[in-house]
């Protein structure tokens, strides 16, 4: 069979996404360009309106594609399937599986037996009490030539989130938080050493929250960190996401504690008001994050930190979203992701009045993005001239005017083009490159050192 995933979201989807197109393979399908495809997997997001709408369109779209035969069919995972459920049968009758978060493990064998016998349907939509251990498919060291060998891989290490920030639909449609056991996560991250990886990036909804739910071992996120750093092999290690109210001293610690922690973390803000971040139920202040920032600085002074930042949550004023300016100016951001609030079904912040005109939101969308993209710039500039380990990771998506180049990022996951190298003797290698400008949101080097492995 020929399949073709779609993913839309958070790097915890991309991740799932990665698995069950390995999974797959393992049972002999093979995936293809969308125009070739019997089947379709998409999996979801439901965080903000703009990418569930995309999965309504796209469904659509295929329609046409899928009606034609009544082998081919389509699969719908992720958090829209959790929140949408079999209504998706009804919608778009191509549709034959729905899976959310937890169903994720079981829809391989679902896929498979859905193109056996035509005409059934298959829903995996129930929570689990515990984190479901997946089948081994990890990334292989590559023998196609149209294929670069894994260099970065994500662990999960957690499932859902406990936090109910009240304009987040996550903990509704990811279910209650879960960790997953030590011993599985240190297995899987030894295997991907082994099988190449050089880079791993730890996942989880808040993994600062790791084992204090019921799943927990005992063993804290800290100490977590510890074991993983503890791979030879491992030389870039970086985890996502954070909450600020969970970050415990211990983590802050590690930064200065290991050489193979990357000095980059993501470290949402959400809003820079107090009485704003209390609405939003965030359990942190203005203080509490500044005091954070200062922590992580002693720690690591080179740190880049990245933040999400909501402008126009219900009755924010003028005065609370400058109060967003003014941290981010404090702070100074390496990059921000910035969104309009949006009502999401059954979110408390969907219950609040007065909601903020959307023109007062897009108003202020584009003063914050004009703010950071301004910061970003300085920061980016500040690194022309410098010379950088960069990772290696593939082609550069926008090659330099000879037509070529590679692409890789630095420890501090800036993206860097090297223009004029044939990545393929580049990836999965370290190398120095010298940082020669600055572009809005990427770096451009040239190579001054030789590629090595570690
Ligand atoms: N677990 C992560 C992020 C989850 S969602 C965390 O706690 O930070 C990613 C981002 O989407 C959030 O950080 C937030 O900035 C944004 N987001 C979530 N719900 C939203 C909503 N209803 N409207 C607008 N942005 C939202
Ligand atoms: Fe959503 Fe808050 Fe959980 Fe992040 S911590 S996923 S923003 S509820
Ligand atoms: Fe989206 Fe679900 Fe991730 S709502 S952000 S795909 S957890």
């Amino acid at each position: 069979m020929k399949f073709h995933v779609i993913t839309f979201g958070c790097q915890m989807n991309a991740h799932d996404s990665q698995w069950l197109t390995r999974a797959m393979e393992q049972r002999g399908w093979e995936e293809s360009a969308e125009d070739q495809a019997q089947v379709f997997i998409l999996n979801t997001c439901s965080v903000r309106e703009k990418p569930e709408q995309k999965v309504y369109s796209c469904l659509g779209r295929l329609a046409r594609h899928l009606g034609r035969s009544p082998e081919r069919f389509a699969a719908v995972g992720g958090c829209v399937a959790q929140q949408v459920g079999r209504e998706f049968f009804e919608r778009f009758p191509a549709v034959r599986l729905v899976f959310g978060a937890d169903g994720v493990a079981r829809a391989p064998e679902a896929l498979t037996r859905l193109a056996q016998e035509p005409g059934t349907r298959i829903s995996l939509l129930d929570f689990l009490p515990t984190y479901e251990e997946r089948e081994v498919a990890l990334p292989q060291v590559e023998t196609r030539p149209d294929r670069a060998s894994p260099v970065s891989a994500f662990v999960n290490i957690m499932q859902g989130c406990d936090n109910f920030c009240t304009y987040c639909i996550v903990p509704f449609v990811r279910g209650r938080q879960k960790s997953r056991a030590p011993a599985d996560i240190l297995a899987e991250c030894r295997a991907l050493a082994e099988n190449g990886v050089r880079e791993i990036t730890l996942l989880g909804q808040n993994v600062n929250s790791y084992g204090l739910d019921d799943c927990g071992q005992g063993l804290s996120f800290a100490q977590l960190l510890d074991q993983v750093a503890g791979i030879q092999e491992i030389s870039r290690l970086r985890f996502t996401t954070s909450h600020p109210k969970d970050l415990a001293p211990e983590v802050v610690a590690a930064f200065a504690r290991h050489e193979n922690l990357c000095p980059q973390l993501h470290l949402p803000l959400q809003a820079g008001s107090d009485a704003v971040l209390k609405r939003m139920g965030r359990r942190y202040d203005r203080e509490r994050y500044f005091s954070l920032v200062r922590d992580l600085r002693a720690a690591r002074p080179d740190l880049a930190l990245t933040t999400d930042l909501i402008v126009g949550f219900p009755s924010e004023t003028e005065e609370d979203f400058l109060q967003t300016l003014e941290m981010m100016e404090a702070v100074r951001f390496a990059g921000a992701f910035s969104f309009k609030y949006c009502d999401r079904p059954g979110t408390a912040a969907a219950r609040m009045d007065p909601k903020v005109p959307e023109e007062v939101a897009a108003d202020r969308l584009s003063r914050l993005q004009k703010l950071q993209d301004g910061i970003t710039e300085g920061y980016l500039g500040e690194q022309v001239g410098r010379e950088v380990l960069v990772l290696f990771e593939g082609g550069s998506r926008k090659p330099g005017e000879d037509g070529g180049g590679a692409m890789g990022r630095d420890p501090w996951g800036r993206v860097v083009n090297v223009p004029g190298e044939d990545p393929a003797g580049l990836i999965g290698r370290q190398a120095l490159v010298r940082i020669l400008e600055a572009k809005k949101h990427s770096l451009l080097g040239k190579r001054v050192g030789a590629p090595c492995w570690k």
